[in-house]
């Protein structure tokens, strides 16, 4: 008896994982052609401008008529960066191509499978399409919403509190707990956060782990640093500005010395929408940074940002490390919703994963 196709949608997803680091914007999509119910070839797609999975599992061995294909995502119709992928697979006359999800494009969704039907090969699709869904949760909702997948990361006491009254906050988790993030900053293209906490802090917000440790063959890829500084009350001599990596300061402020103080440091300022509360419009910002292809943003912010992004329903997931201590009830909160007044009103999340690192706990939430 053959093996179903879940087991090799399951290789085919192990190929995409290997591109989770390197391939943003473009999505991480992986390819299994299987024939006589054997793994005959294999391919990934591994950054923006390359090869697509399934024509590097075309190239990687010799494919016989009539084999098995499957890819992750819908395979592409049109001419990008490369050639169509449905044509090469067409060439290789499989009896059938399974796919895990459609393209979320909606200008292109399903016109790669249709031009296969029409040369008489079977498709199916929908195998593992929510494994397929999570690997790509951004550029799935860049594409259907214009707007980044947002994952808010926070460090609590176990009292909830996320930095003492008077702003200090280093550190409330573990040194193992601080290394996990980094895999989170890993695979977003852009970390968020606020001027204050950036005065507060002084952080540095770069990715330091090196390729073996994310185990890519690619160089690491630099998340750009996206502050919000309505005021632009940072002078250029935060320790970001001596770390190499893109920074995008989103302003409400039109002093062109505040500007150009930033701007000689390096930094890219952009001027924000103003919302009508008279802060930066954080929908408006989200957007503007999925029309710069920014598919996943790291949120690294204290309770105020945090609480407005939960708020305004812009943020997808927590990432929650919760330190075994106490900070007390003088100290900040970790999302600041202003006074709820009726249960009702309570935000909720569903836990996806609870893990100890170190000596923390860290919890998955995706927010409802
Ligand atoms: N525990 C953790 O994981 C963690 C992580 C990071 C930071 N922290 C701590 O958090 C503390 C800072 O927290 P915080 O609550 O004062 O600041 P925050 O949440 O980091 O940022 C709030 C600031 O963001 C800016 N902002 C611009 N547009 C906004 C909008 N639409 N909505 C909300 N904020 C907007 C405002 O500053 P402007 O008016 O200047 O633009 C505002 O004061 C620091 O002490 C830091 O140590 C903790």
């Amino acid at each position: 008896m053959s093996r179903p196709h879940h087991y090799w949608m399951a290789e085919a997803l192990r190929q995409a994982r290997k591109g989770l680091y390197s391939t943003p914007p473009n999505p991480s999509v992986g390819c299994a052609i299987v024939f006589d119910d054997a793994l005959i070839s294999c391919g990934w797609h591994g950054y923006s401008g390359g090869l697509h999975a399934e024509v590097n599992a075309l190239l990687a061995a010799e494919i016989p008529a009539g084999a098995d294909i499957y890819v992750t995502l819908e395979p592409c119709s049109h001419h990008g960066k490369t050639p169509p992928c449905v044509e090469a697979l067409i060439d290789a006359k499989p009896a059938r191509v399974i796919v895990a999800m459609q393209d979320p494009n909606p200008q292109v969704g399903g016109q790669g499978l249709a031009l296969l039907q029409a040369q008489g090969i079977e498709v199916i699709v929908g195998v593992l399409e929510d494994a397929a869904r999570e690997l790509n949760r951004g550029f799935i909702k860049r594409m259907e919403q214009g707007l980044p997948f947002v994952s808010i990361k926070m460090a609590s006491s176990l009292d909830g509190r996320s930095a003492l009254k008077n702003g200090s906050s280093q550190w409330i988790t573990s040194a193992a707990a601080r290394r996990d993030v980094q895999f989170l900053r890993a695979r977003a293209a852009a970390i968020l956060t606020s001027a204050q906490t950036v005065l507060d802090d002084d952080p540095s917000l770069n990715l330091r782990l090196s390729k073996q440790d994310l185990k890519q063959i690619f160089e690491v890829r630099q998340p750009v640093r996206v502050v919000l500084d309505s005021r632009l009350r940072l002078s250029g001599s935060e320790k970001l500005f001596t770390i190499p990596g893109d920074i995008w300061i989103y302003t409400l402020s039109e002093d062109p010395d505040r500007h150009e103080r930033l701007a000689t440091r390096g930094a890219t300022v952009i001027q924000a929408t103003e919302d009508a509360a008279g802060r930066i419009d954080l929908t408006a910002l989200l957007q503007d940074l999925a029309q710069r292809e920014i598919n996943d943003v790291h949120s690294e912010c204290g309770q105020r940002l945090a609480g407005a992004l939960i708020d305004q329903q812009l943020a997808d997931q927590v990432v929650l490390y919760l330190a075994p201590h106490l900070l007390g009830s003088a100290a900040r909160g970790v999302f600041d919703l202003g006074e709820l007044t009726a249960m009702e009103q309570r935000k909720t999340c569903s836990m996806r994963d609870v893990r100890q690192i170190g000596e923390d706990l860290r919890l998955t939430l995706s927010v409802d």
